[in-house]
Formats: structure tokens, sequence, C-alpha cells
């Protein structure tokens, strides 16, 4: 049942991938390929472009990376279609048919593009590829026909403006476009090691490429609540970073433990922190393992790119033959 179900997903090349990227999506990801859904993963380099045009020194290098994690995480050639964006030109041209479709002022309202105009410093991206972000987006969901896409919850006026899309393209020429659900990711809260959102720009993300030491130092000097001054002092676990970890990668017992010598000052936050700190490194340390052997064939990742990018070509022809006749050209 489910192979008949196309799930489509894409990430913007960001380089390295944190622990809280490998919680949330990737292992989403993971399931819905177990579960035996027809997937479709690709990294996003055109859409790094909207906002990273003035530098893209990088851009290459990171798609690698990324891929590398991708592996990492247990995304697997075999069953899923794993691809880079720009090697499936098909895209491009999907973009500019859905453009000529695409009202303006559905573009002017999206959200994510008011937001971002506002939020972003330092970057001049009051541009036409940017406006035209969830236009591509469409573009990349609709070519594979998906029916699913999983993302985060920032995401979804994307998608509801993909569904916008599709029926206008469907009512306009013919029906050649199912519209794609979203599936929602579910985030386990895990913050950065200074309280903040897990993010590589705030430099306070753990990486799957961490040893087993760094991760540990890392949550040394992780953040707790403040009321811990002295060791006499009691805390409140709901407040401290520490334990949202404890909460994912503890064991019950272990979490009673922290929360009641926590609020009565019967531990440490030393020690507190050495429990959790363990955990992590040793959940973690197959990861580790396991990029340092991936990452040392890079030649292998990109062909295997190259492989799922032939794939993902062959099924996005067939689609943009069907919208061309569809529009007459
Ligand atoms: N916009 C998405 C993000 O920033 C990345 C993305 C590009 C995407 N194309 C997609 C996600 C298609 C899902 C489907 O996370
Ligand atoms: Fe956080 Fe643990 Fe310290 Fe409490 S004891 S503040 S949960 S690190």
């Amino acid at each position: 049942m489910n192979e008949s179900k196309r799930v489509l997903s894409g990430m913007r090349p960001s380089g390295k991938l944190h622990l809280g990227n490998l919680m949330g999506a990737l292992k989403n990801w993971k399931e819905l390929q177990d579960e035996g859904y027809h997937c479709h993963y690709f990294v996003a380099d055109w859409h790094a472009l909207t906002t990273d045009y003035e530098d893209t020194k990088e851009i290459k290098e990171n798609v690698m990376e990324m891929a590398v994690d991708w592996l990492c995480a247990g995304l697997d050639p075999g069953k899923s279609t794993l691809f880079v964006q720009s090697w499936v030109p098909e895209h491009a041209e999907l973009h500019l048919m859905l453009s000529m479709v695409v009202p303006l002022p559905w573009l002017e309202r999206n959200p994510t593009f008011k937001e971002q105009l506002k939020e972003i410093e330092g970057k001049e991206i009051f541009n036409y590829g940017f406006l035209g972000y969830p236009v591509l987006q469409a573009a990349d969901i609709i070519i594979y026909k998906a029916h699913y896409v999983p993302v985060g919850a920032d995401q979804l006026p994307h998608l509801e403006l993909t569904r916008e899309i599709v029926r206008r393209f469907n009512n306009l020429y013919r029906e050649v476009f199912p519209e794609p659900e979203a599936l929602l990711t579910e985030y386990p809260k895990l913050p950065g090691t200074d309280g903040r959102k897990m993010s590589k720009s705030y430099d306070n993300a753990i990486y799957l490429s961490d040893p087993p030491d760094v991760v540990r130092e890392k949550i040394r000097t992780m953040m707790t609540d403040p009321a811990r001054a002295r060791r006499k002092d009691p805390g409140n676990p709901e407040i401290c970073p520490v334990f949202d970890f404890h909460k994912v990668f503890s064991s019950p017992e272990q979490i009673s433990w922290a929360e009641k010598g926590c609020k009565t000052a019967g531990i440490g936050c030393v020690d507190c922190k050495k429990v959790m700190g363990d955990n992590l490194a040793s959940e973690m340390k197959p990861y580790f393992e396991k990029r340092a052997e991936i990452a040392s064939k890079p030649e292998k990742v990109a062909e295997m790119l190259r492989e799922g990018s032939d794939r993902a070509r062959k099924e996005a022809g067939k689609t943009l033959k069907e919208a061309r006749e569809a529009m007459n050209i």
C-alpha cells in the first residue's frame, strides 16, 4: 500500500547536520523510507542560492557534507532516491512554467517571504528568485507527483501555496498533478548548548561529526538553570536544557533521579550532566564512526548522488512531458 504513495522532501545545504536535524527531520525521513513509501529526498542547492547568491564558495562542499550525514542517518540509496536539485534541471523548467500561472499577490503575502526580508540582516535578498522561492519548491514537489511532504511547521505556508498552484494549474489546463499533503514532523525539544534554539549560526550545536569526547565536553559546559549557582541551591529541571536532553537520551530511572536530585539539590549539575553526556556520547558514537567511514570515500558519495539524480531525472522528465502537453507547449 505504502509503495504506491510518493514522499518527497528537501533540505537546503547548510553543511554538517546537527543533533536537532537528526532527531527531527532525518529520523522521520528514514522511518517513511523503512515503512515502504517511495521516497525522494534532495539537497536544495538552488534554494540556497536565493539567500546566499553572493557567497557561493561553500555550496558544493555543503551539498557533499549533507549527503554524508544523510547516509550516516540511515537514508538508503537502495530504497530512496537521493539527489541534488540542480542536477535535475527539469525542476527549473517546471518552475518557469509555473511562474506564468502564479499571481504575484500569492507570493507577496507569503509569511516566510515577509519575515525573512525583515530578519535576514546584511544580505540583499529583495530579489526575483527569492520571491519565487515557493514556486520552485512547488515544482520540486509536484514534478514527482508527491502525495506526502514531511516538513517542519515553518514550511506549512509553502505547502499550502503548492496546493493552490496545483489547483490553478489543473483548472487552467488539465488534471496533471495531485495535491500534496504536508506530514508535520515532530521535533523533540533539543536546545543548543546555550539554551537557545540549536542552530549552526548560533555556534551552539552538537554535530553528527563530533567525536564522543567533544560531545561530552559540549555537555559539560552546557547552560543549566541559573538558580543552581551553588551546589546547595535547588533548581527547576523544567527550565534546564540539560533536562530536555535527559528526556530524550536517558532511562526513566535516570530521568527521575535527575529531576528529584535537581529539585532537592541532592545532586550537582556536574553529576547530572555527566550521566546525560555519557548517554548522548554513546548514542552518537555509531553515527560518528559511520560518518568517518563514509566521509573517507567522497567519490562514492558523489556517485550515489549522480545515480539518484539520474533516476530522479527520468521520473521528472515524464511529468514534465505531461505538463508541457497540458500547456500546449
Ligand atoms: N524550503 C525548505 C526548507 O527550507 C527546503 C525545500 C526546498 C523543500 N524544496 C522543498 C522541502 C520541497 C520540502 C519539499 O526547509
Ligand atoms: Fe539542569 Fe541537572 Fe543542574 Fe538541574 S541538576 S539544573 S537538571 S543540569
